[in-house]
């Protein structure tokens, strides 16, 4: 017998949410022997979008899944709840502002952090999808002064997928032979995928850096936008894999030498300012993060890391001048 998980899905009736739900509720986040309990939270015109999918759900026949419960009341959807996985937020469109896109946001993902401050089980975990997911992760984890800011985290796992499978395509080996592999810095086209430290079966990785600066590099951060330009909207099936490959390595721990990237709160290792959140290569045990220490850090990776930095940093002072980052300098 296993305790059942709380798992909430803001966003639900989105494209991410169809693409994800159906996976947490076969079991591919936690195995197939966790009894799951679903919470979908969308807005009030998406509810019966929503209620459509729990009829999906339903007629799946998972046998984990216990209960699927719709709500467009944040309080409700966080109550008890352990897994947070915050998807819907307010997409930038033609003619927004940097500053409206924010401040949107803010209205989202603030509520949205105060509930799960009052009502969400102790041992919440929070992964912010939702985009400008490292700035939104901040404004929830500022929100909830009772929980570790460490819980909130951004997803950055699809950025390095994306690299790996892209390593992989340029050498010919496997995924499954590659390591090391690290995402820096802001989910957003200024990020910056690193293989300095990548390993083949255990060799360092050997290629050009001509193609790292020209292919490589831009490939990854640009592949969002790849995506959206062939298929007609973004990406999420890849995206909701992440989320669960996220979860699942959070949850239940890295592979022994190997590490994986994610948007973690910045407590200023490699330079990286106190408070941000910040993508770094982590490793998970017992359900915690540890950023890998003492990387040799060159400098290429060096500017590239700031730079990306730089952009975090500029998104932490717009917000806070909005007044979003509550207990905050
Ligand atoms: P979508 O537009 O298909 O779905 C978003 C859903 O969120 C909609 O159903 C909407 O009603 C809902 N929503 C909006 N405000 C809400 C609120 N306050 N509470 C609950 N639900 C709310 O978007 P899609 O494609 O599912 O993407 C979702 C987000 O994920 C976007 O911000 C996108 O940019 C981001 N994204 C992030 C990635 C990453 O790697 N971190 C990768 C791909 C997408």
């Amino acid at each position: 017998y296993c305790h059942s998980v709380k798992i909430t899905v803001t966003g639900a009736a989105g494209q991410i949410g169809y693409a994800l739900l159906f996976r947490i509720a076969s079991g591919a986040m936690f195995g197939p022997d966790v009894p799951i309990e679903l919470r979908l939270l969308e807005v009030p015109q998406a509810m019966r979008a929503a209620e459509g999918i729990a009829m999906e759900l339903d007629d799946c026949a998972f046998p984990q899944l216990k209960s699927v419960d719709i709500s467009d009341d944040p309080t409700r959807a966080f109550d008890g709840t352990s897994v947070a996985l915050l998807v819907g937020s307010r997409p930038r469109t033609a003619g927004m502002e940097r500053g409206d896109l924010l401040a949107a946001n803010g209205g989202i993902f603030g509520p949205q952090g105060r509930a799960i401050n009052d009502t969400a089980a102790a041992d919440i975990r929070v992964l912010v999808v939702g985009n400008p997911a490292n700035t939104n992760a901040m404004i929830a984890a500022a929100h909830a002064p009772d929980v570790p800011a460490a819980r909130f985290n951004a997803m950055t796992r699809l950025d390095h997928n994306r690299a790996l499978s892209q390593l992989a395509r340029h050498t010919g080996a496997p995924v499954s032979s590659l390591a090391r592999m690290t995402i820096w810095g802001n989910h957003s086209a200024t990020q910056y995928p690193d293989l300095s430290q990548a390993l083949i079966t255990g060799d360092p990785v050997k290629v050009e850096q001509g193609w790292v600066e020209r292919e490589f590099i831009p490939t990854v951060a640009g592949r969002g936008a790849a995506i959206i330009d062939a298929r007609g909207s973004s990406s999420a099936a890849s995206a909701a894999n992440a989320a669960i490959d996220h979860m699942r390595d959070w949850m239940r721990g890295t592979k022994a030498g190997d590490w994986t990237s994610a948007g973690i709160v910045s407590h200023g290792s490699y330079g990286v300012p106190a408070g941000l959140v910040c993508s770094f290569p982590v490793t998970s045990s017992g359900g915690n993060w540890q950023v890998v220490p003492d990387l040799p850090i060159n400098a290429f990776s060096r500017s590239r890391i700031d730079g990306s930095v730089a952009e975090l940093l500029d998104e932490r002072a717009a917000v806070a001048a909005l007044g979003l980052l509550p207990g905050q300098a």
